[in-house]
This record gives structure tokens, C-alpha cells and sequence, in this order.
């Protein structure tokens, strides 16, 4: 079977020690993947590169959290009942299958079913036990019964329940921006799209509240005339964020700068623009947490565009559902200018009944009642918990009038999140920077990456392997590497072989130690993309490398 550009630069991927199929010595198993010496570092790269964006320029946190999550909190947010992917089964060939994967373009899953169109791909026969099937790898916190828990599938609900620790850290402020990078995990149904669809992945997220009357940035004056790729389903338009926004394509000011700042990344790291673009999800395929959602999408020969990024509105979802299920009080305050004494109804819990009545609950149930706001005359109280309605008995509690002192109104936070999948942004941009040409008969490739996502900065060479030269070169090498540039030193082969080794890893530049280095100190340095080479002093190489990449990430 020809090779496809995937098959090539997963080849040369396994060869070169970027990325490769995990558990391999046993067969390896469909959507996990290691990553090698060199797709660690370009990985890293990545990652960093999305810190500068993120953490650097537009001022977020960044904090970590457990991978193992507590059943509790995805219950909260939702994960639990809604986190799934309807699956059907084919008993004969004993093959689970995603819906959405067998199904044909533009016909519903109750048409399908009808006209007996869902068909096992291997052996043909009509499937028609569907049923949706949860992702969460499911685990369990200490022996015995313990307490249940799944490997996290975003790395958002770290952030959402941190929300009240970071609102005080950031001096109760807002907008805050909280990020998180790490890995996430789903049980896909059965993966068949290589590194594209991953059971653990890399993500890096972030969560930015905002006061929900005030989604604006910042910086929106300054980019508002930028102009973003879009795609609503139907045509491509290219409208600056102005435009997007006054004609409400993009619902809002925070939103469209946030998919500024994605595509911005995006080409920085070294994306083709022609393979970008930014598509607006369904009402339909909007996750259970998301008003509205925008995928950047890549363009990749096999698998055409696919979502690489997604930015949603996720409103005041998760916030609202933790508040309510664990009775802490996560809300953000807008201040008055002045203080105002206000005439209040308030529950007063009676712990003496309400302890020995809810036990373990109690706490929960006290934090709830005491969050109500008690607008009329009410004849019952009832709190959430876990999706379970609590009525309290009368005796439980208490309703008072108070007068009270308050700064400001409570309100929950609205959420905007980019959330990038890295290790598909790590494959695009492999794929979009591959060229493959011919040079004496013979295949010849090169990575163009960006200097600042290419694993190694600079190769390191003496011409030849004489004494003189060698130590040079490896001077050069060890300055490099002090300097913070990663190097490659190689004296093997011919230089042509060592630079294709160089060109078909990325690598941006090459310097070569010849013999008029002894004569007049100076040496080589070889630009992958034009393979032009210019003489410099010795003392100048490591700033004329610096200066040409640009930053070290
Ligand atoms: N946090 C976004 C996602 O899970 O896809």
C-alpha cells in the first residue's frame, strides 16, 4: 500500500525517536503513545511556548492538580451521566463501535436505525443495540471499599474547585486566569486514528472567569482590527474581531480574544495558515457544559481538519454545579461603591437537630441553607445534594430578619475556556512542516520547525576528525549548551550525512568547524531552510544563534 504523508512521518518519527507506539515489546494497545528523547523536547517546547501566550503575556497562574478525581466532583460537573459516546456492539465479530465513527455523513442515528443502515464495518451485519457508553477510566482511592474515583478527563474541574483558594490569592479580583497543563485520560470506544485519538493525553488548558456583565479584555483594543479564520458550517469568512463580535458571530469580546490568542499560538509554533481555521459548533455537538464553543481546527492529509483546540463559553456551569453540590461558597463579589445596610430574611441552621439528623451531611446542608436567599414566605426548604432533594424539617432551622452590612452583590463567575489537545498540535505541526525531496537518487526530508519548537537548536560539527578541530568544536559545543542552546555534536560520517541527519529532525542550524577556522578563527554556520551558509568568528557564534531563534522556550 503507498504511504501516506501520516505513514511517513510516523516512520520517521519511530526512527528518530520522537514518538512511537507504547507497550510495543507486547503488541502495544490502540491510543496510548511514549514519547522519545526528541518528541519529550519538542513537547516541552510546545508547552513552553503556550506558557509565554498564556502564563507570560496574558498574565494567568498556573497551578496542578491530582489526575485521580474524586467520583464526587465529576459527578458535579457533570462527567459521570453526560461524558459519553453512544457505542454500539457487534456480537458476531465481538467489536464495540462508536455511532459516530460507522455512521453515514448527514443521516441521524434514529434514520440509521430505522432503515437498518448501521452495519458492523467488518462483517456488514445491521447493528441495532445502541447505547451511550461512559469514557472515564473508573479507579479507586485506598483498599477495601474505598472511595471511587476516575482518572481526570479534562484538567478544567482542578481549576473550578480550587476557584475560591484562587479568587483570595488574586486579591478577589476579576478577570482571573488559571491554567493548567497535564494529562488527561478517556477510554475511546476503539481508537483507530493513531496519535489523533489518544486514551491519555497531553492537554493544556485554561480557565478564565470574568464577571458575567463585563466579558470584555483588556487587550481587545489592541488586536480588535486582527483578522480571524472562520468557518460557521456553511461558508469561511475572514472578519476581525470587531466585526465578529458587533455582528455577534462571536458572542463576545473575551471570547474572540481568547481565539485571537489561539490562532496567534498556533502560528507561532508553527502551523500552516492555509490549514487553520476556526469552526463553530452545532447547537447540537456542544459539550453538556458549553453555550458556545469554537474548535481550531488543522488540516491534515488523512484525517482532513481536525479539532486541535476548543474555546467555550461554559458560562457559569461548573461553578453553579460545585457550589451546589458541595455547599462551599464559591462566589465572587461585585462591589459597591459604598457599603449598604440592607433588611435580610436568613436561615439560621440548627445544628442541635440538623446534626444528628444528616450526620455526614450536616456541614453540606448548613453551608446550603445558610446560602439561600429568602426572597418570600416559604413553606418548605430543600437543598441538592448529589442530584438528591433534601426537604429539612421546620425544626432544622430558623428564618430571621436581619439587618446586615454589605460590600458588594454575590454572583457566580462566568468561564471561558481554551483548551488544547498538544499532542495533536505536536503531529500537525510535524505534518505541515514535513518536505520531502530528492538529493542523488535518494529520499531526502527535512522538518522545517520553528527554532523555537525544533528539539535540537544547533549541530555541532568538525569537518574532519582532527585533533585541532575536535576540541574547537566541542568548545563551541559546551558554550552552546551554557548558553542554553540544546546542540547536537557529531563527527561521524560524511557532512552531508550529518546534515541530513540534522535536516530530517528539524534542527535550524549547523555549525562547522573546517581548517581555516585555524587560520583565521572563524566557522560555518548552515541555514537548514536555505542551506546557506555564512563564515563568523568563534566569540560571535553563540549571540548569532541566540539572536536567530529568537527565544528559548
Ligand atoms: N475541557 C475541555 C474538554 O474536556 O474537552
Amino acid at each position: 500500500m503507498p504511504q501516506d504523508v501520516y505513514d511517513k512521518i510516523m516512520m520517521l518519527c519511530k526512527r528518530r525517536g520522537f514518538i512511537y507506539p507504547s507497550f510495543d515489546i507486547y503488541g502495544g494497545v490502540a491510543g496510548f503513545y511514549d514519547y522519545g528523547p526528541l518528541g519529550s523536547q519538542v513537547k516541552n517546547n510546545i508547552e513552553n511556548l503556550w506558557r509565554r501566550f498564556y502564563v507570560l503575556k496574558d498574565g494567568c497562574i498556573e497551578i496542578n492538580t491530582p489526575i485521580i478525581t474524586l467520583y464526587e466532583v465529576l459527578k458535579a460537573s457533570g462527567h459521570v451521566d453526560e461524558f459519553t459516546d453512544l457505542t454500539v456492539h457487534c456480537g458476531k465479530c465481538k467489536q464495540f463501535y462508536k455511532v459516530e465513527d460507522i455512521l453515514e455523513k448527514g443521516v441521524s442515528v434514529e434514520e440509521a436505525l430505522k432503515k437498518n443502515l448501521l452495519r458492523c464495518p467488518r462483517c456488514g451485519m445491521v447493528l441495532k443495540n445502541v447505547s451511550p457508553v461512559n469514557l472515564m477510566f473508573s479507579t479507586k482511592i485506598g483498599i477495601g471499599e474505598g472511595r471511587k474515583a476516575f482518572l481526570r478527563p479534562e484538567t478544567a474541574q482542578g481549576i473550578f474547585t480550587n476557584f475560591h483558594f484562587l479568587y483570595r490569592f488574586a486579591r478577589e479580583k476579576l478577570p482571573i486566569g488559571v491554567v493548567q497543563i497535564g494529562k488527561g485520560y478517556r477510554n475511546e470506544v476503539s481508537p483507530r486514528q493513531g496519535i489523533i485519538r489518544l486514551r491519555e493525553f497531553s492537554m493544556a488548558e485554561a480557565e478564565i472567569f470574568f464577571d458575567p456583565t463585563n466579558k470584555t479584555h483588556s487587550d481587545f483594543e489592541k488586536v480588535k482590527d486582527k483578522k480571524l479564520f472562520l468557518f460557521d458550517n456553511e461558508k469561511e469568512m475572514k472578519l476581525s474581531l470587531r466585526e465578529a463580535v458587533k455582528n455577534k458571530v462571536v458572542d463576545n469580546q473575551a471570547l474572540a480574544y481568547y481565539m485571537y490568542l489561539t490562532q496567534e499560538f498556533l502560528l507561532s509554533a508553527g502551523v500552516d495558515p492555509k490549514k487553520f481555521r476556526f469552526r463553530k459548533h452545532a447547537k447540537d455537538e456542544l459539550a453538556h457544559y458549553a453555550r458556545e464553543c469554537w474548535d481550531a481546527e488543522l488540516f491534515s492529509e488523512r484525517f482532513g481538519w481536525v479539532e486541535c483546540v476548543g474555546i467555550a463559553d461554559r458560562s457559569a456551569y461548573d461553578l453553579s454545579s460545585h457550589i451546589k453540590s458541595s455547599g462551599v461558597d464559591m462566589y465572587a463579589l461585585r462591589r459597591y461603591d459604598k457599603t449598604k445596610t440592607v433588611k435580610k430574611k436568613k436561615i439560621v441552621p440548627n445544628m442541635s437537630t440538623l446534626g444528628p439528623l444528616f450526620k455526614e451531611k450536616a456541614g453540606r446542608i448548613k453551608t446550603l441553607l445558610e446560602n439561600i436567599d429568602v426572597t418570600s414566605e416559604v413553606d418548605e426548604i430543600s437543598v441538592n445534594i448529589d442530584g438528591e432533594k433534601i426537604e429539612i424539617p421546620k425544626d432544622c432551622y430558623k428564618i430571621v430578619e436581619t439587618e446586615e452590612k454589605v460590600s458588594g452583590e454575590k454572583f457566580i463567575p462566568h468561564v471561558i475556556e481554551p483548551s488544547y489537545g498538544i499532542d495533536r498540535i505536536l503531529y500537525m505541526i510535524l505534518e505541515h512542516n514535513y518536505m520531502e525531496t530528492k538529493k542523488k537518487e535518494e529520499e531526502y526530508r527535512v522538518l522545517r520547525l520553528k527554532p523555537g519548537i525544533a528539539p535540537v537548536k544547533t549541530g555541532v560539527f568538525p569537518l574532519v576528525n582532527d585533533d585541532k578541530l575536535v576540541e574547537i568544536a566541542k568548545k563551541i559545543d559546551n558554550d552552546l549548551r551554557d548558553a542554553g542552546v540544546i546542540t547536537y555534536y557529531d563527527d561521524s560520517g560524511s557532512i552531508g550525512r550529518r546534515y541530513a541527519r540534522m535536516d530530517e529532525i528539524g534542527t535550524p542550524f549547523c555549525v562547522t568547524v573546517d581548517h581555516d577556522t585555524i587560520v583565521d578563527n572563524t566557522v560555518t554556520i548552515r541555514d537548514r531552510d536555505t542551506t546557506r551558509q555564512v563564515r563568523k568568528k568563534i566569540e560571535d557564534v553563540v549571540g548569532y544563534i541566540k539572536e536567530k531563534i529568537g527565544f528559548l522556550v
